[in-house]
C-alpha cells in the first residue's frame, strides 16, 4: 500500500507504494482510510522531538471505510464508515473496569506504536515499520482492534469528522472528562491549536462564564473568540499573569488547560490556577522537558491539582458518538477547525504549516 514514511528525524516523510499490511486477525478490523489531520503528536514524531528508533508510519486522527473484517468481529462489516480513534480502550482490564478507558492496559499503542500483542502488522521489504501514534494513519490501509473503528452515520462527512479522532476527543474531553468544568467557571487555555481550540468549544459546552485564550497567533485567537472564548490575549503582547488575576479579582481561573505542550506554560498555567483549582497538562512536551513546581510546601496548601490528560479521558467508544451529536447539534464547529486540505503527496507542506502556526488543521487526502 501507499503510506507516508517516517525514516529521520528532522527529514520529510517519504512517500512509499510498497509497504505491507497484514489481513485483520481475530478481533481486528482493516479500515480503508479516507481522511487523517495533522496533530501536533505527529510532528513531535518527525520533528525528533518523541524519539523514535526506526521507521514510523504517523497519523492517528482518521476516518475512512472498513474493508475487512478479522473472525470474531460482529460490530462491524466492510462497507462500515467509521471514525478511528488512537486508543481503543479493550472494556475489561483493571482501568476499563473502573472507567478510565484512556488508561486501557491494551490501548497503549500511543506510546508502544505497536498493537495490543507487540506486532505492528506493517513491513516493508521484511522491515518492521511502527504503527505511528496509535494508529498510522498516513496510509491507505490501517489495521486496529474493532474498537478502535467507531461506526458513523452515512451522512456523515469523513472529511470533517476525522478530527474527532484526536483533537476533538482530547480537547472536548480535557474540559468535560478530564477536568469535569462546571457551569459558571472560570477557564484559561494556553495554545490554540486544534487541540486548544477543541479545548475552548468544550468549555463553553461546560457552560464556563470565563474562558480566556491565549496564543502568539492572532488568525488562531480570532478562531477562539468565534468557538466561544470571552477573552483572547496575546502572550507576547502583554503580561498574561496580570491580565488573568484581573479579569478573576486576583483569585486565578477555577480550571487552566496547557494545550501548546510547552512545559514553561504548565508552570505558568499552575501559578494563575485558583487555590483548590485544576491546572491539566494536555499538551506534550518534548521527552527531556520538566516542570518544576517552587515552594511545594505553598502548593500543598493552597490545596491545587495537577493533572495528565491522555486523549481527553475519553472512551472512545461513547466520546466519538457523543462528539457528533454535539456536532449535530451546532455546539460543536468542527469545519472551523480545519483550514487546509491536501493531498498524501503534500504531507510535508501540511507540517510546514503546523511548524509556521499557518492555519489550524490540515486534513490529508489519502
Ligand atoms: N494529551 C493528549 O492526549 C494529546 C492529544 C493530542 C495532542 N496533544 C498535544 O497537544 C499539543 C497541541 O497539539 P495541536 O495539534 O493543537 O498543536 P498545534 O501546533 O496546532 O498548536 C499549538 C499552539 O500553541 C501555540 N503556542 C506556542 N507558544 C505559545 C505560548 N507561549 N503561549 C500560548 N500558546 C502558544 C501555537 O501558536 C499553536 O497555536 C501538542 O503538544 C500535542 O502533541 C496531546
Ligand atoms: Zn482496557
Ligand atoms: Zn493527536
Amino acid at each position: 500500500m501507499r503510506a507516508a514514511v517516517f525514516e529521520t528525524a528532522g527529514q520529510p516523510l517519504v512517500i512509499r507504494d510498497d509497504v505491507e499490511i497484514i489481513a485483520p486477525r481475530a478481533g481486528e478490523v482493516r479500515v480503508r482510510v479516507h481522511y487523517c489531520g495533522l496533530c501536533h503528536s505527529d510532528y513531535s514524531v518527525v520533528s525528533g522531538s518523541f524519539p523514535f528508533m526506526g521507521p514510523v508510519i504517523v497519523g492517528h486522527e482518521a476516518s475512512g471505510v472498513v474493508e475487512s473484517v478479522g473472525p470474531g468481529v460482529t460490530r462491524l462489516a466492510p462497507g462500515d464508515p467509521v471514525v478511528l480513534t488512537p486508543l481503543p480502550p479493550c472494556g475489561s482490564c483493571y482501568f476499563c473496569q473502573r472507567g478510565q478507558h484512556s488508561l486501557c492496559v491494551n490501548g497503549i499503542g500511543i506510546a508502544t506504536m505497536a498493537l495490543p500483542d507487540g506486532n505492528t502488522g506493517l513491513s516493508r521489504g521484511g522491515e518492521t515499520l511502527l504503527r505511528g501514534v496509535g494508529l498510522g494513519a498516513l496510509a491507505e490501509y490501517v489495521i486496529t482492534p474493532a474498537n478502535g473503528a467507531i461506526k458513523v452515520d452515512p451522512d456523515v462527512p469523513l472529511d470533517v469528522a476525522c478530527v474527532i479522532g484526536c483533537a476533538v476527543q482530547t480537547g472536548v474531553g480535557a474540559v468535560l472528562n478530564t477536568a469535569q468544568v462546571e457551569a459558571g467557571a472560570t477557564v484559561l487555555i494556553q495554545g490554540l491549536g486544534g487541540v486548544g481550540l477543541a479545548t475552548v468549544q468544550g468549555a463553553r459546552i461546560a457552560g464556563a462564564a470565563l474562558i480566556v485564550a491565549v496564543d502568539p497567533v492572532a488568525s488562531r485567537r480570532e478562531a477562539a473568540l468565534a468557538m466561544g472564548a470571552t477573552h483572547a490575549i496575546d502572550p507576547a503582547a502583554v503580561n498574561l499573569g496580570a491580565e488573568v488575576m484581573a479579569l478573576t479579582q486576583n483569585i486565578g481561573v477555577d480550571y487552566a488547560f496547557e494545550t501548546a505542550g510547552i512545559a514553561k506554560l504548565i508552570e505558568s498555567s499552575l501559578a494563575l490556577t485558583r487555590s483548590g483549582g485544576m491546572t491539566v497538562c494536555v499538551g506534550a512536551p518534548p521527552l527531556e522537558d520538566k516542570v518544576t513546581i517552587e515552594n511545594v510546601v505553598i502548593f500543598a496548601s493552597m490545596e491545587k491539582k495537577l493533572c495528565g490528560c491522555l486523549l481527553g479521558s475519553c472512551n472512545s467508544l461513547r466520546e466519538i458518538p457523543r462528539m457528533l451529536a454535539l456536532w449535530r447539534a451546532g455546539q460543536l464547529d468542527l469545519e472551523g477547525l480545519i483550514t487546509a486540505r491536501r493531498p498524501l503527496a503534500e504531507v510535508n507542506e501540511g507540517f510546514a504549516d503546523m511548524k509556521a502556526g499557518r492555519g489550524i488543521r490540515t486534513v490529508i487526502a489519502i
